[in-house]
Formats: C-alpha cells, sequence, structure tokens
C-alpha cells in the first residue's frame, strides 16, 4: 500500500539517492539507439560496453491527477561522440502537464521543444529550479566532464510518457562539446513536424 499519511525523505548527496524510493530505474546506452548523432561513435561504444548512461529513483504515486510524482534523476558524465551523456527525454502523454525540476548537483542543460517546433535549452546547476512548461518535452544533459548531473523532479500523478515522437524525430537542438564546452547546435538529423506523417 502507497502511504496516504504525509511522509519524508532525505535525498544524500553526492550519489542522489533517496533515503526512500519505490522504483529504480536504468538506462544504458543500448536504449537509445538513433539518439546520438554520431552514429559510428555511438556503435563503436556500444561494442565495448553497454554504459550506464542514467537512472531514476522514483516515488510511485497513483497515476492520477491529484498526485504529485517524484524522484530524483542522476545522468552520469560522458559522452558519445562530441555529444554529452542525456536522457531520453519524452512529451508528457498527457501534453497539457507541466514539471519542475530543482538541480541538486552537476552542471547541464535542460533541452526543451514543442510539438510545433519551438524550442528552449536551459542552464542546470545546483541551486536552480526550471519549470518546464505544459507542452514542452524535455531532455537532460550531463555536460560536466567528472561529477553526476543530479535533479529532484516533480510533475502531475496523470501526465505520462510519450517516448515514441522523439525517438522517431528526435529534439532540433543538441548539446556537444566544441572547445571544450558545452555548445547548443542544431540536430541535422531533426524532422520537423511538417516533414511528420
Ligand atoms: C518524468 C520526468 C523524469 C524523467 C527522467 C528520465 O516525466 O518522468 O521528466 O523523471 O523521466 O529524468 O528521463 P526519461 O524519462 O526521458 O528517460
Ligand atoms: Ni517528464
Amino acid at each position: 500500500m502507497l502511504p496516504t499519511d504525509p511522509f519524508s525523505f532525505g535525498v544524500s548527496l553526492p550519489g542522489g539517492i533517496p533515503t526512500r524510493y519505490d522504483n529504480h530505474i536504468t538506462r544504458r546506452l543500448s536504449s537509445m539507439p538513433g539518439q546520438f548523432a554520431d552514429q559510428p561513435a555511438y556503435a563503436a561504444m556500444l561494442a565495448q560496453e553497454d554504459v550506464l548512461l542514467y537512472e531514476v529513483y522514483e516515488i510511485v504515486r497513483p497515476h492520477v491527477a491529484g498526485e504529485l510524482l517524484h524522484g530524483t534523476s542522476i545522468v552520469h558524465p560522458g559522452q558519445v561522440g562530441k555529444e554529452y551523456f542525456m536522457t531520453k527525454g519524452h512529451f508528457h502523454a498527457e501534453l497539457e502537464t507541466a514539471e519542475v525540476y530543482y538541480c541538486l548537483q552537476g552542471a547541464g542543460m535542460m533541452v526543451m521543444e514543442t510539438p510545433e517546433g519551438e524550442w528552449s535549452v536551459q542552464e542546470l546547476r545546483p541551486g536552480r529550479v526550471l519549470y518546464v512548461p505544459p507542452r514542452w518535452a524535455h531532455r537532460s544533459v550531463n555536460t560536466s566532464h567528472d561529477q553526476d548531473l543530479i535533479t529532484l523532479f516533480v510533475y502531475p500523478g496523470h501526465a505520462g510518457h510519450d517516448y515514441g515522437t522523439i525517438e522517431q524525430q528526435g529534439f532540433r537542438k543538441l548539446v556537444v562539446e566544441r572547445d571544450g564546452r558545452p555548445q547548443v547546435v542544431d540536430n541535422p538529423g531533426w524532422r520537423p513536424p511538417a516533414a511528420r506523417s
């Protein structure tokens, strides 16, 4: 039974693991085919090792509008070619639902876009709160060389996830390393909404 009474928990750093959680989700390189722009680099890396890209610790709540799903997201440092490790990214299945992220540790970017192709990239660093409005797909990118990017997220219980749209079209912008620094560049593989069937 999920608790119906108020509860609290801690998040220890540098690990980012909540002192209580229900699910631990892990995502490896093999779960993101076609998402990194440098496909030869992706294939070469995968042939070596199916690297752990990120982890999510979830506090499960009923999937209803009045509840708030929350937990921590931990993106490990690394690159596929010049592109930093990142989450799959998704629209919420219930498009008109927002999300709040609070950055606890590390350095990164949140890459966002609407179904109409409007885009925004916002910095994530400790102490920053990021609001992802309804309709905006979101992907976190770890731009650090050596630190985990740890965020606390909160979103409505009925939001759900649409991963398929991003798997098909990609995000409009990529975050890559240029001259030792993160840069936001166009994704050559992005399929604009008009090109979709
Ligand atoms: C959500 C949140 C967040 C997200 C993780 C992993 O709606 O669930 O945005 O918990 O799931 O940061 O990212 P992906 O879900 O895109 O793999
Ligand atoms: Ni989300």
